[in-house]
């Protein structure tokens, strides 16, 4: 077990369970979480980042990032293509020299540490084995710039193998080894030097679906069983849903967002987050009311939307407001059951797609909006041309200020 025992969301993989998760104690364990993080913070952030630029010619391609990863913790970069991911890795392992700022391990500054002497451990895409290597040889490639004796590299090669459950399979060859089995090897390739950490870069996107899935669950169980610190770049929302202590939302070299999955996922910042993660409807308009705490706004479609909020918006304030296609609670005018508050709009199913268990829908609204839905099928799903009611709860419902 690891330095971090308290991590534990690998049922995020699951939209259903993601969903019930949503709705119940994530707010109060995230607070009470981030609490005690910041107690022990400083002395355990193994890695910092403080003020890191890197500019490319005219490309920035990293805008003054900060941030901090915590000893023993799965951290992902997540981000579309180009937004800065690999460049910030690059510069911790030492590939790269920062424009600007500095980077500190173990409180030390290593912006002019060489590579070699910075003791990192690194899976890229496809985590490559090489074909014709024994699995011996494989893992001990790490160690081979070392200057370590035979015995002794075969000592650290054998109990790599035992930490990664693949123990006695020195002599085989990575063809004779199944997909997981071969992630293995390279989690054991790149923990035999026992690194800092880890760096993983998009190293599952390469693989299909299932065999992604198992390997995420792979390198997750791994990482935590091992304690050792990760740092995990994807482009893929689900990988980072599933498997981080903490996610960073990055767009174009500038950091969006930092924090828990559930807290990402259910409080973004701004819009960019908020469509980045998950399947979002954004509808814009003015607040014209506030009563405790629930914020009223007019759209431009001159319906209005209820918002329950802590945060204070004033009539008069420009708001775009998010909620998940899985909120949306569809119903037919004769079963629906109301709460006071809730948003209702009458709408038309324009498409749908039945996607086994659930269904994905778009409603036309009768004042002109298009909403998506993603709701479970209960019985029969809805079909084109229906006449629905779109419900939507006010809890479910967040503020942003509109981007420019
Ligand atoms: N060696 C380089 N020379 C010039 N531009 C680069 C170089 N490496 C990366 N970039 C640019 O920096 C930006 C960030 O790239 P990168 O870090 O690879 O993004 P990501 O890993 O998120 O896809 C991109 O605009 C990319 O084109
Ligand atoms: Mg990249």
């Amino acid at each position: 077990m690891g330095p971090y025992p308290s991590r534990r969301i690998s049922s995020w993989l699951d939209e259903g369970a993601l969903k019930k998760e949503a709705r119940t104690s994530l707010l109060t364990s995230t607070n009470l979480q981030s609490m005690e993080k910041q107690k022990k913070a400083d002395s355990l952030n193994l890695v910092q980042f403080r003020g890191i630029v890197k500019r490319f010619g005219d490309v920035v391609a990293v805008e003054k990032i900060d941030l901090d990863i915590e000893e023993g913790s799965l951290v992902t970069l997540l981000g579309p293509s180009g937004c800065g991911k690999t460049t910030l890795l690059r510069m911790l392992a030492g590939l790269e020299n920062p424009s600007e700022g500095d980077i500190l391990v173990k409180g030390k500054r290593i912006n002019d540490t060489p590579v070699h002497k910075r003791n990192l451990g690194m899976i890229f895409q496809n985590y490559a084995l090489f074909p014709h290597k024994s699995i011996f040889d494989n893992v001990a490639f790490g160690l081979k710039y070392r200057s370590i004796s035979k015995s002794e590299i075969k000592t650290k090669v054998t109990k790599a193998l035992e930490m990664v459950r693949l123990p006695g399979v020195e002599d085989r060859m990575p063809a004779q080894l199944s997909g997981g089995q071969q992630q293995r090897i390279a989690m054991a390739r790149a923990i035999v030097i026992e690194p800092d950490v880890l760096l993983m870069d998009e190293p599952l996107s390469a693989l299909d679906e299932n065999l992604r899935e198992e390997m995420r669950r792979e390198v997750d169980n791994l990482q935590q069983e091992l304690g050792v610190t990760t740092i995990f770049v994807t482009h893929d929302q689900r990988e980072a849903l599933s498997m981080s202590d903490k996610i960073v939302v990055m767009k174009d070299g500038v950091k969006q967002q930092e924090g828990a999955p559930e807290e990402v996922y259910n409080k973004p910042v701004n819009h960019f987050v908020a469509d980045f993660l998950g399947h979002s409807n954004f509808v814009t308009g003015e607040v014209v009311g506030n009563d405790a705490n629930l914020t009223h706004v007019k759209l431009k479609d001159d319906s209005f939307i209820t918002v329950e909020t802590d945060e204070n918006w004033k009539v008069g304030d420009p708001a775009e407001i998010v909620f998940r296609a899985q909120k949306i609670i569809l119903e037919t005018k004769s079963t629906a059951t109301p709460k006071e508050n809730d948003n209702i709009f009458s709408g038309v199913i324009k498409d749908r797609s039945y996607m086994g268990g659930e269904a994905s829908y778009f409603i036309e609204l009768e004042a002109g909006n298009t909403f998506h839905a993603i709701n479970m099928v209960k019985s029969i799903p809805y079909q084109k041309g229906d006449k629905v009611q779109v419900r939507v709860s006010p809890r479910h419902c967040r503020l942003l200020f509109p981007e420019s």
